[in-house]
Parts: structure tokens; sequence; C-alpha cells
């Protein structure tokens, strides 16, 4: 039996893991977490997401394929895609002989808002479970074909987070995060100081290189800025936020805040 870790200590050692046996989770676990993870709050509980568990060999290549994965989520033996769905809302709706009235930005935020807490409640699900979990780059990347390859009708739903399982086989230590006062504000909010910024980076460059966390990557990068030349510059712009940006103009097409669609 899985000993329980309480909730406080399973969130304090949240780390992401990369590197998994090869035995496969039960998959009883599997959909014990799922639909304890369905337990999750979420806005007018209009519950706005599902789960696409990818099982087909070929399928999960060719999904991992377009969102041009790290080499280690090939090896993970689970991978679930976490979606913004409001089909079964709309269907709702219209058995109530009503018309579904949120409009399209709403129900894209509302959905990635919801649907990112189920994720959430899932990945500690698991984690509780005794599994190692990664979210894997949302799929800024290939979005429109993953979600036609995974049969999600886009602007009705979207592929938003895949989470790789497996059995952990590593134990990482913890990566940086910034001070408490750099996130919590009392009241306003406000900018720090340009030395906390720099005194986060600094030490948790040294942790980051120290940990050798830089070689998971799989990028040619050997320090900390040299990783955030990657996740700010042009192989992000060009790689992922563009071909994003103009896929998600399909969620949006035909909307305006006042016309309900
Ligand atoms: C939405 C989301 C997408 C992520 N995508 C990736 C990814 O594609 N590859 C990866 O190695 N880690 C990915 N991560 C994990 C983060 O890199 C990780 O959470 C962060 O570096 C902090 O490390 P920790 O989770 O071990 O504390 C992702 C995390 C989130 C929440």
């Amino acid at each position: 039996m899985t000993a329980h870790l309480d909730a406080l200590t399973l969130i304090e050692q949240q780390r992401t893991i990369r590197k998994y046996e090869r035995r496969e989770p039960d998959d009883a676990v599997i959909r014990r977490c799922i639909a304890l993870a369905q337990r999750s709050p979420s806005t007018s509980n209009h519950q706005p997401y599902s789960v696409v568990w990818i099982r087909e060999r070929a399928l999960r290549e060719a999904v991992l394929r377009e969102m041009v994965c790290q080499p280690y989520v090939a090896d993970a033996p689970t991978l679930l895609m976490v979606c913004v769905d409001w089909g079964r809302q709309d269907l709702l709706a219209r058995l109530l002989g009503m018309a579904n009235q949120i409009n399209k930005p709403s129900k894209l935020v509302v959905g990635v808002a919801d649907a990112s807490i189920f994720s959430q409640s899932l990945v500690l699900a698991l984690q509780a479970s005794g599994l190692g979990v990664s979210y894997i780059a949302s799929p800024y990347t290939g979005l429109k074909r993953v979600a036609e390859l995974l049969n999600v009708p886009i602007g009705e739903a979207m592929p938003l987070h895949l989470i790789a399982v497996g059995h952990a086989d590593e134990a990482p230590a913890p990566k940086p995060r910034y001070p408490i006062e750099a996130v919590l504000h009392v009241d306003r909010r406000t900018n720090p100081e340009p030395s906390v910024v720099r005194d986060y980076f600094e030490a948790g460059s040294r942790q980051i290189e120290d940990q050798g966390y830089l070689a998971v990557t799989g990028d040619p990068i050997s320090t900390w800025r040299e990783h955030y030349g990657v996740k700010f510059g042009a192989v992000a712009r060009d790689r992922t936020w563009s071909p994003f940006a103009r896929d998600l103009q399909s969620f949006f097409a035909e909307a305006s805040l006042h016309d309900p669609c």
C-alpha cells in the first residue's frame, strides 16, 4: 500500500520528474486520480475540462512530434492531455432547450483557469499516489495539429496541458523560487527592487548549474543565463508563441465581447 504524505509535505516536496522507471503505473491508480481531480472547484461548476489518455503508440509519437518535445517525454510510461472542454456544457444547454451564451473569450479564460486547477489537483493526486509527474510545455507548438490528432474540436475545446507520468527514477533537488516578499503584496502590488531579482538569479544560477539541471533541457547550454536566452529569445518566439497565437485565433473566431457565440 502507498504511504500518503500529508498535503503540506506533498506540496513542499513537489518536483518535476523527468526520468521514469519502465514499469507502467497501474491503470486503476490513474483512473482514481482523475476521478479525485474531478473534485476540483470550477466556475459555476461548469467543469470545462477533459482528459485524453494517449495510449496508442503511433498516436503518442505523432503528438510528441507535433509538440517538439524533449527526448525524456517519449520515455514516460503514461501521457495524459488535459483539455479545456466546453463540449459537455454546450450539450447540456441544448438538452435544456437553451443556448450556452458564455462568449468565446470568457470560455477560453475560464476554461484555462478551471482546467489548470483540475490539472494541478490531478498532479497532486498522482504524486500522493507515489508517482512522478512532469507537465510538458502546454502544447503551444503544433496546437491545431495536436487537437486534430486527439479529436479535440478547437473553439469548443483545446489541448492545454500534457502531463507525463511514471514511477520516478530520480530524486531532483528543489528548484529556485523567488522570495515570498517578491510574490506577496499587501493591498497594492509593487515590483521588487532590482537587487531582489538579481540576488534571486545569482543564487539560482549557482544552484541550477551545480545541480546539473540544464542537461535535462535538451538545449546546448551550460548556464542559467543561456537557458533564459532560449526561454525569452527568438527560439521561443518563433517555435512556440507565434504559432500558438495564430492557432488561438480559432478559439476567438467570430467572437466579440458583446456577441454571444
Ligand atoms: C504548464 C507547464 C509546462 C511545463 N513544460 C515543461 C516542459 O516542456 N519540459 C520540462 O522539462 N519541464 C516543463 N515544466 C516543468 C517546469 O520546468 C518546472 O515546474 C520548473 O522548472 C520548476 O521545477 P520544479 O517543478 O521541479 O520545482 C512545465 C511546467 C508547467 C507548469
